[in-house]
């Protein structure tokens, strides 16, 4: 996929991509510059997060639907955190910041209590064989962290075509207490028979894969 992205030097980041590497150091006392939500024009509205933001096509689309509301998308693969940051530049996106960073690294480092308003986990990784299990995003901790940042009646929104990675899901919110699961709505831009409206999504759609969402409502 990274070969269809153009090359570093035709994309600019400049005011759009943040990196982790440019923080204080974890375990000093974070600068306020290193509050996310104070890399938007208005960092009281309410923030969004999305966790493995790809080529960022989900937040380019569900942004303008709702500009009262800021989007962070959190990628590890540099090359597609550059093409999405320079997407969002490229619109002029006032609602839209990327981060180069492991998100579960940078949720337990960097984000405050009670900040976050929505998670967005669509299509995670399934690294399918046990051994590699704990490379899943959702664990037992990071439920509890997602828990501690999100606000009160926030939500984590979950989709996935894996039918492994949904079991594991279900295990987990299973025996966590600490939010209510609700039925998956679509996202606003997702077009008719969409769940999400991603690149990843569009691309099994017409191969007839089964597409499974949660909603997670913090208590
Ligand atoms: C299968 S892709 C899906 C991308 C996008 N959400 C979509 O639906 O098209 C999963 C993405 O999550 C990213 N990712 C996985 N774990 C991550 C983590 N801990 N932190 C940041 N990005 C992560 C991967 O690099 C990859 O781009």
């Amino acid at each position: 996929m990274t070969r269809s992205l153009p090359s570093a030097t035709r994309l600019d980041v400049t005011g759009y991509g943040y990196q982790a590497e440019d923080f204080h150091p974890a375990g000093e006392a974070p600068r306020p510059e290193d509050d996310p939500r104070r890399w938007f024009d208005h960092p009281e509205r309410p923030f969004e997060l999305e966790i493995g933001s790809g080529k960022g096509t989900f937040l380019i689309q569900e942004a303008p639907h709702r500009p009262e509301h800021n989007f962070l998308g959190i990628e590890w693969m540099m090359a597609f955190w550059r093409y999405a940051a320079d997407r969002a530049r490229r619109r002029d996106m006032q609602n839209v910041r990327m981060l180069h960073a492991d998100a579960v690294e940078f949720v337990r480092q960097r984000v405050t209590n009670e900040s976050v308003h929505t998670f967005h986990l669509y299509f995670s990784d399934p690294w399918p064989k046990s051994r590699h299990h704990r490379r899943r995003v959702i664990q037992d901790a990071t439920l509890q962290e997602f828990h501690r940042v999100i606000e009160p009646g926030g939500t984590l929104r979950i989709v996935t075509d894996h039918d492994g990675l949904w079991e594991w899901y279900e295990e987990h919110v299973a025996r966590c207490p600490l939010f209510e699961r609700e039925p998956y709505e679509p996202c606003v831009s997702a077009k008719r028979g969409e769940l999400v409206g991603s690149n990843f999504e569009r691309k099994f759609i017409p191969k007839g894969r089964h597409f499974r969402g949660m909603t997670l409502r913090r208590k």
